[in-house]
């Protein structure tokens, strides 16, 4: 049989798409028999969070996903003072025992989160006769038994706690509840608090936008004067809620690099990347449409952006994995990140590395291939 020189070109550029076709496939199903947390191995711990339905309503499907690709977990609620100790005399162990439970089967590293925040508190914490805050005496007292009776309940079995979270911003003191009834030693007492009830595990601060060089200059100073003081702060975790462009990933690095060199390890700990458009001050809180695009699907041309996006977060996380101890996505897959929800309600993001169907995205692929070699 004889073919012409253009049946002839037909067949070998079909050869080539099959067997790219086929590399392709190879290479997905090495990856998926593999997960992240094998492919980053060498780098840094892979975490997800856990919402109540995983731990509390588990399907075998979904903790297959969990177990294959990550091995750190953290609760996106049940530690909040609101939830777990909702008023002075009563509190509420179920979901955290049951979280800390999936964690020891599973062999995850269990993260605690969090001990003391302005946000998701009890109604009335603070609330002293009339108008009046408690006296820093009473707020101080409250805030040590909260953080001594969960961390001993939980000794030996939660590897790391965010301690203190959102304490600072670029101008130094966030004026919250704590810091207006205790003053800002509140952050100090806390640390010592939980490190006396357990001298092992790792202690963190965590907080959002630290990229941004007015607020790590401020946290840069706050910790080197901790460290001058003794205050058991191990480590900074940088939550990571981050969008197509913004941050600057130069200020990313920069701020990975200042923390590390006040001589604590950094934790990425709630990562995910947000694709909807951005609010104006006047659009806040006004629903629009043209601020949900995406109610039936994510263009192909986003979901590339999303991936390069990734691509580009992760390549610096492992330049800088000397320094890094942990990589957490916000959630597993779209339909349950927080991020549906905030600064908008009823949203369709598209934030993490699984879609809604519990299927690995381009996103996913993007991080799994800067590892390749790794299979
Ligand atoms: C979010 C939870 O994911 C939501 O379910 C809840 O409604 C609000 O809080 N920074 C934090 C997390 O430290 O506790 C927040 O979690 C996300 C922002």
């Amino acid at each position: 049989m004889s073919l012409s020189r253009r049946e002839l070109l037909k067949t070998s550029i079909g050869t080539c798409l099959a067997l790219s076709q086929i590399k392709a496939k190879v290479f997905a199903s090495a990856l998926s028999s593999k997960g992240l947390k094998a492919l980053y191995k060498d780098n840094f711990l892979l975490g997800t969070m856990l919402k109540p339905e995983a731990y509390l309503r588990e399907t075998p499907e979904f903790t297959k996903l969990v177990n294959t690709e990550f091995n750190a977990i953290v609760a996106d609620n049940a530690f909040k003072w609101m939830n777990i100790h909702p008023t002075d005399e009563h509190w509420d162990w179920s979901y955290a025992d049951e979280f800390v439970k999936f964690g020891e089967r599973n062999n995850m590293y269990n993260v605690g989160h969090v001990l003391v925040w302005h946000s998701q508190n009890p109604i009335g914490l603070f609330q002293g006769e009339g108008s009046d805050l408690k006296s820093g005496d009473v707020m101080l007292a409250k805030l040590e038994e909260h953080i001594t009776t969960i961390v001993t309940r939980y000794k030996g079995r939660i590897n790391a706690w965010d301690v203190v979270n959102e304490a600072l911003d670029g101008n130094g003191w966030v004026n919250n509840e704590w810091y207006r009834t205790i003053g800002e030693d509140y952050v100090a007492k806390a640390f010592f608090a939980a490190h006396q009830a357990d001298p092992e595990a790792v202690l963190l601060y965590n907080d959002y936008n630290l990229s941004s060089p007015s607020r790590r200059d401020v946290l840069v100073d706050y910790l080197s004067k901790a460290k001058n003081s003794g205050v058991p702060i191990h480590a900074v975790g940088m939550q990571g809620h981050f969008s197509l462009d913004f941050p600057n990933l130069d200020d990313f690095e920069e701020s990975i690099e200042a923390f590390a060199e006040q001589g604590v390890r950094v934790h990425i700990s709630e990562l995910d990347v947000d694709v909807l458009p951005g609010l104006g001050p006047d659009q806040f809180p006004d629903y629009a449409a043209e601020l949900d695009p995406y109610r039936d699907g994510l263009s192909s041309e986003l979901e590339a952006k999303l991936a390069q996006r990734y691509s580009e977060i992760f390549k610096v996380l492992i330049k800088h994995q000397d320094k890094i101890d942990r990589v957490n996505l916000w959630g597993t897959t779209d339909g349950e990140s927080w991020k549906n929800d905030f600064p908008i309600e009823g949203r369709v993001n598209y934030p993490l590395l699984f879609d809604r169907k519990l299927e690995p995205k381009a996103a996913y692929r993007a991080v799994a291939e800067l590892k390749s070699t790794a299979i």
